[in-house]
């Protein structure tokens, strides 16, 4: 059982809910491989998908997770719903209330929607990305295909490579392994490092060589350019001449160093395409953890 109503943010989450959530999706992800596709953890629940932005892992790992677990499932796309005639993100949010629905996971542009929603509804909310916040779920997958490789987080050494400032994924990851005891090592762009991440608890490189070396786990980040408004290095082929990993630079990792990426992957940008094929790349992984995770989430966060 987890201690809030709602799922917003691995900031805060104590440490001993994030060890609950890995141990369970741990067991369901047993029971995915076992071809287990159907047990009874959400029945008689009803579970809606809200997403204002695309979305291909989250979206879809979420609706068979319920599924997979005997809830009653749907989505909603804000560009065909009422949303596109002028309605509240919170009179949207009453409105699913009222259809008796028991959990909502919610995508938004806008850092924070999903904390308004989830302070105005009686639904449980669960965080699937907002603007440049958080991305609880996508770090709870990441740690869970770590730690499945590694054994344990405790001591592990990260590195993130990419655009940071833009990435809900980079903070989600930050809060939850820096908690978890890992270490956590930056690079980016000047221009792409979010002001305040001094105070995150990760090391800011100087780097592509400082953040790679000795590390466990090298995880390259999508460069997002819909958020950028531009001029924030000077050509996608640049970045990847000085930002972007590829097979010489994965020899800086250490020697069982694994890859990562939380998709979708921009291919011979972030990543070369040999790294994002190499034999050490769990990118594919990471999509299997995914459903496992979102299935502990669902199944403990409802659990009353
Ligand atoms: N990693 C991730 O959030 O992917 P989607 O945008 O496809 O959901």
């Amino acid at each position: 059982m987890l201690s809030k109503k709602d799922l917003l943010g691995l900031n805060d989450v104590p440490k001993e809910e994030i060890e609950l959530i890995l141990d369970t999706a741990v067991n369901m992800k047993k029971l995915l491989k076992q071809g287990v596709k159907k047990l009874p953890n959400l029945q008689g629940k009803s579970v809606i998908t809200l997403f204002y932005e695309n979305s291909t892992r989250t979206r879809m790992s979420f609706e068979l997770a319920s599924k997979f677990m005997s809830a009653v499932a749907a989505n909603i796309s804000a560009s065909s719903s009422s949303v596109a005639k002028g309605e509240t993100l919170i009179d949207t949010g009453k409105t699913l209330d009222s259809m008796c629905t028991d959990v909502i996971i919610i995508r938004h542009p806008v850092g924070g929607a999903p904390a308004l929603l989830a302070q105005n509804v009686k639904a449980s909310v669960i965080n699937a990305g907002d603007g440049m916040n958080e991305h609880p779920s996508q770090g709870l997958l990441d740690m869970l295909t770590m730690k499945e490789r590694f054994g344990e987080l405790k001591g592990l050494k990260v590195a993130i490579v990419g655009d940071i400032k833009h990435s809900r994924v980079a903070k989600s990851d930050i809060f939850g392994l820096t908690k978890m005891g890992a270490e956590v090592n930056l690079f980016a762009p000047s221009t792409l490092m979010p002001s305040g991440i001094d105070s995150f608890g990760a090391k800011i490189c100087s780097s592509r060589e400082e953040a790679l070396s000795g590390a466990n786990v090298v995880m390259g980040l999508r460069l997002q350019l819909e958020r950028m408004k531009g001029g924030l290095f000077p050509s996608v082929a640049e970045y990847h001449e000085f930002y972007g990993i590829n097979d010489s630079h994965l020899k800086l990792a250490d020697s069982n160093a694994i890859v990562m990426h939380p998709g979708p992957v921009n291919r011979g940008v972030e990543l070369s395409s040999s790294a994002i094929d190499a034999d050490v790349s769990l990118i594919n992984e990471q999509v299997k953890s995914g459903v496992a995770v979102r299935m502990a989430i669902l199944s403990l966060l409802t659990k009353k």
